[in-house]
This record gives structure tokens, C-alpha cells and sequence, in this order.
């Protein structure tokens, strides 16, 4: 089974691949990447020769319609796993370009690349397009209720906004073209190798180092975590069982306040670091200005994928934290390695402001 995985080098692409190639020995994966900021090819240094064997890494962007081309005919492609995004709120308020670019239309150009080599393939009912989709699609929850499948769309951010639109045009390939696509829409992930711009390596990082902990508004928005191997093996059991043309919620059931996420890193961390009374990392809480268009909640009713594809979170999100708060503590030759003189201009951007208001 050749599988070709877009933005591989990423945080979920790099767990979902790894983990791949470790519980489907037959699979042989080809990860296409363009190597943002955010993807790493480093990630991949470690495999097991086996598991190296059937690996490939290819430099490049999925609106190169012609490379894509070349990838089909050069390798024997049986599915597509599409995570390439920018994929950071924060980045697509300060400049929304690049997400309309990669997410809207580099996820078409990849869709029209399919379905041009669906049709020529040796045994198409094989085939599967499955696009790795977010819960914010459907905007913001108050304090009650739950997305589900049939939820409308409702972004709130020039980010979800691209997804929303990604997963439309989808859509729009399955219905007109029935090239056989799946969509997942996931709540947040966290775990190893996820880019310190994100809430929780970020608190992690910034305790570890006494730098102020932003949060944003009164830390009161409610996010739904699920560890990401919990999340990669939602999407196997997609891509090997869904039907075409659906669409699968998958969420952690682990539902947290932000300011409930800061206080448990800052305790974690501190007892790993013997910090305690007035050296607490809590003392190094700052509410900032809050996220424009800032969703206030979200929380997944995983009723469809638990009920049809017998899917279910494995990971305690207390354990599996202490286990993310201790993978960066032991890896931060990777974090230094992520973070260029890019990343520390965003820090700045991001936070300049938010801090002096
Ligand atoms: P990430 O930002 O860590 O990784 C994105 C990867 O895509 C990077 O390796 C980057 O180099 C690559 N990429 C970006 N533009 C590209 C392009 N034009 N061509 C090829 N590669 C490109 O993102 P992530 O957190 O791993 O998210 C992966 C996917 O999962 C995204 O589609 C995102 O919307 C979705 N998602 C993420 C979460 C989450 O909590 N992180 C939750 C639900 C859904
Ligand atoms: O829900 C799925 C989405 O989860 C994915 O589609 C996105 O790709 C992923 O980035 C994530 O989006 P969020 O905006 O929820 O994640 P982030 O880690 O940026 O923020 C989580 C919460 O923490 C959010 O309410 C904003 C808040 N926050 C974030 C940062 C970076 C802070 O309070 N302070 C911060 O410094």
C-alpha cells in the first residue's frame, strides 16, 4: 500500500507517519512537504531501517500541480492523507494570505491532481482521498452543546475560514466527481513535536525558561484536547473503514479551560523543576489582550465514529500531558533546532502588543 502524506514534517503528520509505519508494516509512505516554519525533516532521522525502508520525503508544495502529477506516476499512489496547512489562528489574523494559498488552494490543486489520476488508475475502488479537517469549522459553542456532524459551518477566523472552504471544495469532488474523499474534523491535539507557537508547548517552554505565561482574555475559553496518537489512530480507521462522501467528528472528551491548562503545566512542570511557594510558575500568569473574534468554546460529539468505526480515545489527558510536559523536556535539542530567528520575530510580533496593553 503506497500512501502519499501531505505536510508529513508537521505536528500531526509527523506523529500520524511514525506511528504508521509502525502498525502497518505493509504500508510504504511518501510525505510530501514544503517545509514552512513548521515542518521538520529531522523528525524522521530516528526510524528503525524497516521502517526507514518504506519512508520517503519529497521537498515540495501541494499547489505544485505537476510535481503531484510526477508523484503519481512515479509512485504506485493508492490513497492520499492530506495535513499540509498553515494551520496557526493567531498567524492567519496577522496575515490571512497564506492560508487562502496552501489551505484553499492547494487542497483544490491536490483534489484536481487526484481525480486526474483516479480516473486512469488500475482499481479506483481502492482508492481514498482523506482531508484532515478542524472542529473550527463550525464556530464557536456558548457553555452547552456539542458539534456534531450535521452542525453548519460557521468560522470564526481567516484560518477556519480556509479549512471551511478546503473541506467544501471536498465536498464539491466527492458530489460531482465521486472521487472517493474522506473528512475528518478534529479538536485540539496536543503531544510530541508540536510547534512551540501552540498553547500548550508554548506554556511548557516559557515556564521552563521563567518567561510570562499570556493568556488571552480571563482564560475562560473551553478547548476539547485529544493526545495526537489518539487522533492518528481515528484517521487509520477513517481512511481503511469510512465509507466515501462522510464526514467523522473526533474529539477528546477532555474539555479544559485555558487558565485549567496553565495551572496544571505550571504544577507539572514545577514538580519537575522543585519549584514550589513564591517560585511557583503561577506566578508567571499574565492575562493579555484577547484573540480577536476569539471562539469561545468547543466540544465534539464523537457519537458517529465511536458507533461506526468502534473508535474510542485511549489516553488520559492528565498522564498523557505529564507524558507531552516531559517529551519537551527531554528533547530540547529538537526545540532549539525549531526555533529560527523566525520564530523568535513571531514571539515578538505576536506577544509585543498584547503584553502593553
Ligand atoms: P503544522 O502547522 O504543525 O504542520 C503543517 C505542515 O504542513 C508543515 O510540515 C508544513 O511545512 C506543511 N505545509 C504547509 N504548507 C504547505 C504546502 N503549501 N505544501 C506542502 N506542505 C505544506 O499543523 P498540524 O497541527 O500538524 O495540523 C495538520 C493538519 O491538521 C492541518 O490541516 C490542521 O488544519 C489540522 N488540524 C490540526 C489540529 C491541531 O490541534 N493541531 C486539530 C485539528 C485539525
Ligand atoms: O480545534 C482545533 C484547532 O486547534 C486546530 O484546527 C488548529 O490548527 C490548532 O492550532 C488549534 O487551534 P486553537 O486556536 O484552539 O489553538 P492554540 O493552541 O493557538 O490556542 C488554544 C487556546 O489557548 C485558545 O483559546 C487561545 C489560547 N491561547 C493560545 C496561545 C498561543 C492563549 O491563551 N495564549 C497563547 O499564547
Amino acid at each position: 500500500m503506497n500512501i502519499l502524506v501531505t505536510g508529513g514534517a508537521g505536528f500531526i503528520g509527523t506523529n500520524f507517519i511514525r506511528h504508521a509505519l509502525a502498525i502497518r508494516p505493509d504500508w510504504r509512505i511518501v510525505n510530501l512537504d514544503a517545509l514552512t516554519y513548521a515542518g521538520n525533516p529531522a523528525n524522521f532521522e530516528d526510524l528503525a531501517p524497516d521502517q526507514a525502508e518504506r519512508y520517503r520525503f519529497i521537498h515540495g508544495d501541494i499547489g505544485d500541480a505537476s510535481l503531484i502529477e510526477r508523484i503519481f506516476s512515479e509512485e504506485d499512489i493508492q490513497g492520499i492523507i492530506h495535513f499540509a496547512a498553515e494551520s496557526h489562528v493567531d498567524r492567519s489574523i496577522l496575515g490571512p494570505e497564506k492560508f487562502l494559498k496552501t489551505n484553499i488552494i492547494g487542497t483544490f490543486r491536490l483534489l484536481h491532481a487526484s481525480l486526474n489520476f483516479w480516473k486512469t488508475m488500475g482499481r479506483p475502488e481502492e482508492f481514498r482521498f482523506l482531508h484532515i479537517s478542524t472542529d473550527e469549522v463550525y464556530g464557536s459553542l456558548g457553555s452547552e452543546g456539542y458539534f456534531t456532524e450535521n452542525t453548519p459551518y460557521d468560522p470564526s477566523s481567516p484560518y477556519s475560514a480556509s479549512k471551511a472552504a478546503s473541506d467544501h471544495f471536498v465536498n464539491a469532488y466527492f458530489r460531482t466527481y465521486d472521487l472517493p474523499t474522506l473528512i475528518t474534523n478534529c479538536s485540539n491535539n496536543y503531544g510530541p513535536f508540536q510547534f512551540p507557537e501552540k498553547l500548550i508547548p508554548l506554556m511548557i517552554l516559557n515556564i521552563l525558561e521563567k518567561k510570562s505565561l499570556p493568556v488571552y482574555g480571563d482564560g475562560k475559553n473551553v478547548r476539547d484536547w485529544l493526545y495526537v496518537i489518539d487522533h492518528c489512530d481515528a484517521l487509520i480507521r477513517v481512511f481503511e473503514q469510512g465509507k466515501p462522501g462522510e464526514t467523522y467528528n473526533i474529539g477528546g472528551g477532555a474539555e479544559r479551560q485555558n487558565i485549567e491548562i496553565v495551572y496544571l503545566l505550571c504544577d507539572l512542570m514545577d514538580k519537575r523543576l522543585g519549584r514550589s511557594g513564591s517560585k511557583s510558575s503561577r506566578n508567571l500568569i499574565h492575562f493579555v489582550t484577547d484573540r480577536p473574534g476569539h471562539d469561545f468554546r468547543y466540544a465534539i460529539d464523537s457519537a458517529k465514529i465511536k458507533q461506526e468505526l468502534e473508535w474510542s480515545p485511549h489516553h488520559r489527558f492528565e498522564d498523557a500531558l505529564g507524558n507531552t510536559v516531559d517529551w519537551y523536556l527531554n528533547h530540547m535539542d529538537w526545540v532549539n533546532s525549531v526555533r529560527s530567528g523566525a520564530y523568535r520575530k513571531w514571539i515578538e510580533i505576536n506577544y509585543q502588543e498584547r503584553e502593553n496593553s
